[in-house]
């Protein structure tokens, strides 16, 4: 928190400036938060949120940069949300390390920290049903080859939102798609919180790969060959007008697949925010290149504005 104040002295006003770092609190119970978030609120406090799964990079501490600047207290919530995955296997290798993600939120001066149970999120099987109906842009992309994930996801950030009840919420871009249904879960289905949903830019390694919690997983080798996601949707980027959407899927699909650590399991081109799908370049509707691609058994996603 920074607080400004006015010293006068003789003639002079000078105007001060000091940061408040607040001594980082975590919260195990949603009614506990509540309370807690219900004092700040009544002290005008405005509230950022950045909801996580944990282990922590720094994609997600760029989103707790970018809530501290426009908040007076930043909220992050780590929970694996076991709806979401609807593969067992990704749910039971995802990384978790919780201590390792709370020291990590202390030194960037994270306020308060959310860290559920599954039963404090989802108290009995019906909890656990999404209520919320997206149409057509879970239907493509993420909402095609993982399905019931985005029926997750929004189940959760509407549990995590109900909440913590921000008047800002950050996402990243690298998750396009999940940013859209959180946008319009917020814009029509739960209005009456009145949350600000941010999109914030993807962070990436030094060699291009778009930061992600499940790097991590990857060998050594698939590692290296990992980085070839990134500049082959970069290569595309420079060279979408030359080739038709077809032959430049399949040119991107070719060289990925040239490397037998990798596997694209889909491409597609399609507009923001609408997700329609591209099936020649127009210039006046913007065009976002998505990729998911498996990595031995670790599945990362990327995208890349083409115009
Ligand atoms: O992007 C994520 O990490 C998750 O999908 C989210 C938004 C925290 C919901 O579990």
């Amino acid at each position: 928190m920074c607080i400004a104040f006015l010293i006068y002295s003789d003639n002079f006003v000078t105007l001060h400036f000091i940061m408040i770092h607040r001594k980082m609190e975590v919260f195990e119970k949603a009614d506990l938060l509540r309370t807690q978030i219900d004092k700040l609120k009544a002290d005008g406090m405005s509230i950022g949120f950045v909801p996580t799964m944990g282990a922590l990079h720094q994609g997600h501490l760029s989103l707790i940069e970018n809530a501290r600047k426009k908040n007076d207290i930043v909220v992050a919530s780590i929970f694996v949300n076991p709806t979401q995955f609807n593969n067992p296997n990704d749910l039971k290798n995802y990384p978790r390390d919780l201590d390792k993600d709370l020291k990590l939120l202390e030194k960037n001066n994270c306020d308060v920290v959310f860290t559920p149970s599954v039963s404090e999120i989802y108290p009995d099987e019906n909890s656990k049903k999404s209520e919320y109906h997206f149409g057509k842009i879970v239907e493509v992309m993420e909402g095609k080859f993982r399905p019931g994930h985005f029926d997750g996801v929004a189940n959760v950030v509407s549990r995590l939102f109900k909440i913590v009840q921000p008047d800002n919420a950050y996402f990243g871009q690298k998750d396009f798609q999940q940013y859209i249904l959180i946008k319009i879960l917020a814009g029509k289905y739960l209005s009456d919180l009145n949350i600000q949903v941010h999109r914030c830019p993807i962070i990436r390694e030094p060699d291009g790969l778009a930061m992600s919690s499940r790097n991590v997983l990857l060998s050594p080798q698939q590692r290296k060959s990992a980085v070839l996601i990134s500049q082959t949707l970069f290569w595309a980027k420079d060279n979408y007008q030359k080739l038709s959407v077809n032959e430049l899927k399949k040119a991107i699909t070719d060289k990925i697949n040239a490397d037998n650590n990798l596997k694209v399991e889909y491409i597609e081109f399609v507009t923001d925010p609408d997700l329609d799908e591209v099936n020649e370049w127009a210039k006046d509707r913007k065009i976002v290149a998505c990729i998911a691609v498996q990595v031995g058994k670790v599945r990362l996603i990327d995208n890349v504005y083409f115009n």
